[in-house]
């Protein structure tokens, strides 16, 4: 897929808030600080769209952003940020589980995780949320750019292990670099497909 156009459309407190058309939401996910916005802006080669910083807790609202008039990439708040109060720093702060488990326009979850890092307990928890609710979701491994390959290849064996140990069949698994602009065209063409064929 081609990315033509990248507007910003809207950011919203809660699900009531999101944009009220049929178009589907492709949404990415993950710890504060994972690079979520960063991806964002490498698939739409779009350097400004979605706000960057090195301090965690920058996205805290549901970004949506319109590409090719056609579909929604949803940036959302980072999850296992702890500089806030207890009530939002709780296991998932209900912005992000109100959108995930009750927003329509909720059609594929792309759940980072940092390539460096082995499974953490706020990810495996996660996932496994998503698992017993049936959400549509794979993985992004991010800023791949740090490791070598043969690093990058072991640690992707790592989570792999601990994800066979809880799916039969795995999810959809991707490598990225924002800094690098790797990975782009496997997930795009991967979006495309889901898009098309609807998700599984
Ligand atoms: P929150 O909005 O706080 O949840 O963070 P986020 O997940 O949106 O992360 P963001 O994209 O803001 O990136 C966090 C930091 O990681 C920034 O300093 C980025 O420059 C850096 N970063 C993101 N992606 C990459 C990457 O692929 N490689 C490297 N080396 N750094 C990256
Ligand atoms: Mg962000």
């Amino acid at each position: 897929m081609k990315i033509t156009k990248a507007i910003f459309k809207c950011s919203s407190e809660r699900i009531s808030q999101v944009p009220k058309d049929s178009l589907h939401d492709v949404a990415f996910i993950g710890r504060s600080n994972v690079g979520k916005s960063s991806l964002i802006n490498m698939l739409t080669q779009h350097g400004g769209l979605a706000k960057v910083s090195s301090t965690p807790g920058k996205t805290r609202l549901i970004n949506h952003f319109l590409i090719n008039d056609a579909w929604y990439l949803v940036d959302l708040p980072g999850y296992g940020y702890a500089r806030t109060s207890k009530q939002l720093r709780g296991s998932f702060a209900k912005i992000i589980t109100d959108y995930i488990f009750k927003c329509e326009k909720m059609h594929f979850l792309f759940v980072l995780v940092d390539i460096r890092l082995e499974p953490q307990k706020i990810d495996r928890e996660f996932i496994s949320l998503l698992g017993e609710n049936g959400v549509p979701f794979g993985i992004i491994f991010t800023k791949a750019d740090k490791l070598s390959a043969a690093q990058r290849k072991a640690s992707i064996a790592r989570y792999e292990a601990y994800l066979k140990e809880e799916w039969e069949e795995l999810p959809p698994r991707f490598v990225s670099s924002s800094e690098k602009q790797v990975g782009r065209d496997e997930i795009l063409d991967f979006i495309d497909t889901c898009l098309k064929t609807g998700a599984e």
